[in-house]
């Protein structure tokens, strides 16, 4: 195991609680620092770290080579680096970075998952007679598949909706991009909206997990604006009240 891991493991293994408090939000306002456990440090694992980091989180890389020097960056950057099952066992949200066909060796090498919390990322894509696709839908969902290969775990959708570059700032837009969270676990949903606001998003209630199946072909829609289209891929989708009659 590196040095930086283990460090990152004493840390964490340090901290009292599985969630604090932060003290310095308006009394009654709850917020809650999280470690956050990020499997897979590509372009999505990395933009939604600087987000959660500069948000006051504590992350840590689930990678599968925690030696690999290519990681030193991100470690510099202030997050841990660890194997995939060290970093899902020691944090309280477990979050799916990876490519859709790394999916089940990923959720395998987490371990048992039962009654955690973990946010689904992925976008089950494959090529398709036009372009890229959806490799499954409409009568199940990437995230929801995820759910069955990690029993008992409280599995969220969110997050796939736009590129990487939007994660990692959402500033400069005409009003907050907006970004819909899919799952079962009412109880510790407002959690994972809050890390998704944290983000500078509009988090709203998709509903239970199987509107993942809404979602992904969502993420489609954006993918083939940026791509087919040619719309900048900083391009976010907002969700808007009427302010006038
Ligand atoms: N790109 C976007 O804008 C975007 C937006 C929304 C959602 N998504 C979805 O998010 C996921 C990641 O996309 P990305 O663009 O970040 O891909 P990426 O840049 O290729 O990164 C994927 C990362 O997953 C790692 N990985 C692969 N297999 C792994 C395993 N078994 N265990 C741990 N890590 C593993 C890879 O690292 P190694 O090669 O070192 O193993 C790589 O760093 C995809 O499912 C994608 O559909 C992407």
């Amino acid at each position: 195991m590196p040095h930086q891991c283990q460090a990152w493991l004493r840390r964490w293994a340090g901290s009292e609680k599985p969630c604090k408090k932060t003290p310095h939000r308006p009394r009654g306002e709850r917020r809650h620092i999280m470690r956050i456990g990020i499997i897979g440090a590509g372009r999505v694992g990395t933009a939604l770290a600087k987000g959660w980091v500069r948000a006051g989180h504590d992350i840590v890389f689930g990678v599968t080579n925690p030696n690999d020097p290519k990681h030193s960056a991100a470690a510099a950057a202030g997050a841990g680096i660890a194997s995939v099952g060290d970093a899902a066992s020691h944090c309280d949200v477990v979050v799916l970075t990876v490519p859709w066909s790394a999916v089940p060796a990923a959720v395998a090498a987490c371990g048992n998952l039962d009654g955690r919390l973990v946010i689904d990322v992925t976008n089950p894509l494959t090529a398709g007679a036009d372009g890229i696709d959806l490799a499954l839908g409409f009568s199940t969902s990437g995230a929801e598949e995820v759910a069955r290969l990690a029993p008992g775990a409280s599995v969220f959708k969110t997050m796939n909706q736009v590129g990487f570059e939007v994660m990692s700032d959402t500033s400069g837009y005409a009003a907050p991009p907006v970004m819909f969270v899919a799952g079962d676990d009412q109880g510790r949903k407002p959690m994972i909206m809050e890390l998704v606001s944290d983000l500078g998003f509009e988090a709203l209630d998709a509903g239970p997990l199987k509107r993942a199946r809404l979602l992904e072909p969502y993420a489609l829609l954006w993918i083939d604006q940026a791509y087919i289209f040619g719309m900048p891929r900083t391009s976010a989708f907002a969700f808007l009240a009427k302010q006038a009659p």
